[in-house]
């Protein structure tokens, strides 16, 4: 059910079981981090591995303490600087982090999400919200309830709506190596704020074997219909045959016979809308009716370089 009734939300959470919250980035299917039969439901339901640890949400910086330790100096001055918002730091776990949250690993995955409603709902509980992305695994996330309900309408009894989600891009995934900052995940946060921030960070997101962040593997966030990603879709379309085709642009139309469905980012080249547009974008040039999606690659800095590094993963080549 599509809803913004917190205290049904909590009732779930206390019965064990898995609610959808709005978050800043997108929405979240949620349980009790401390409850492992809570997490163990958020892996089925998402059909994801387990070897592919979850996020835990807290209320505020000062409750980083209740499921981290030994954190870095250059942790607390990052939660201060960007808590609540879209960073994520993986820190040395506390002991009572059940390991199926964490995948078996000895770090925790840690944020404190933005959205008023998730805030609202946080600071009425006593247990952290484990959270991936509410969507299947491996398929696009989803930035509004409706996308949820598309994806688990069955399966939830409760999908709290907080409207479209204000980044729409997933957090910035953040490590430390001493007080060096390693960047395992693009996100809402770019490279270049990260590093107006904290100084000069190391950028690791793509890992050939055991994924630190499988926000790394290399096919992720994809639509059903094949996608291509490209910087001239202009020279694509003219070189195709195929007549039914969805064109992602990120500010102006093309014209060609062929495409019967065009999603334009921001026609004022504004990257921060485009970001909040593209995966809502994506769901709909998959619902279209197209054979292919042809995306037109963004300029490749700030969050253009997030934008591009998602839709690389969403495509076939
Ligand atoms: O914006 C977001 O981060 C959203 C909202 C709901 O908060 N959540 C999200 O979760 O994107 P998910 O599960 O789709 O992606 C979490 C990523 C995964 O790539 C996972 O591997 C990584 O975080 N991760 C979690 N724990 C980790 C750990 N201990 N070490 C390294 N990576 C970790
Ligand atoms: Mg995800």
């Amino acid at each position: 059910m599509i809803t913004q009734d917190i205290q049904h939300a909590i009732d779930v959470l206390r019965q064990r079981d898995v609610v959808a919250i709005p978050t800043e980035t997108v929405y979240g299917l949620a349980g009790n981090a401390y409850d492992e039969v809570a997490v163990k439901k958020i892996y089925a339901l998402k059909q994801r591995p387990l070897y592919n640890p979850l996020i835990v949400h807290i209320a505020s910086a000062d409750r980083l303490s209740t499921v981290a330790q030994h954190i870095p100096d250059k942790a607390y001055q990052l939660a201060k600087q960007c808590w609540p918002g879209p960073l994520t730091m993986v820190l040395n776990k506390k002991n009572h982090i059940p390991d199926v949250v964490t995948a078996q690993q000895s770090t925790v995955a840690v944020r404190v999400p933005q959205h008023p409603l998730t805030q609202a709902l946080l600071a009425q509980i006593d247990f952290p919200l484990a959270a991936p992305s509410a969507n299947p695994f491996g398929s696009i996330s989803p930035t509004r309830a409706s996308h949820v309900a598309q994806y688990f309408g069955k399966n939830l009894e409760v999908i709290l709506d907080g409207g479209d989600c204000m980044q729409g891009i997933e957090s910035t995934i953040v490590g430390f190596s001493g007080e060096q900052v390693i960047v395992y995940r693009m996100g809402s946060i770019s490279i270049e704020q990260l590093e107006k921030e904290i100084g000069r960070v190391e950028v690791v997101t793509h890992a050939s074997n055991s994924p630190q962040a499988p926000g790394m593997l290399s096919r992720h966030y994809a639509p059903q219909t094949p996608l291509y990603v490209t910087e001239v879709p202009e020279a694509m379309l003219a070189q195709t045959s195929i007549t039914r085709i969805g064109v992602l642009r990120f500010q102006s139309a093309l014209q060609h016979p062929n495409i019967i469905h065009q999603e334009i980012l921001s026609p004022s080249g504004n990257f921060a809308e485009a970001a909040k547009n593209l995966y809502a974008a994506m769901h709909r040039l998959d619902n279209c009716g197209a054979q292919v999606i042809i995306a037109e690659r963004l300029p490749d800095y700030d969050l253009g370089k997030t934008i591009n590094d998602k839709l690389q993963r969403a495509s076939q080549t």
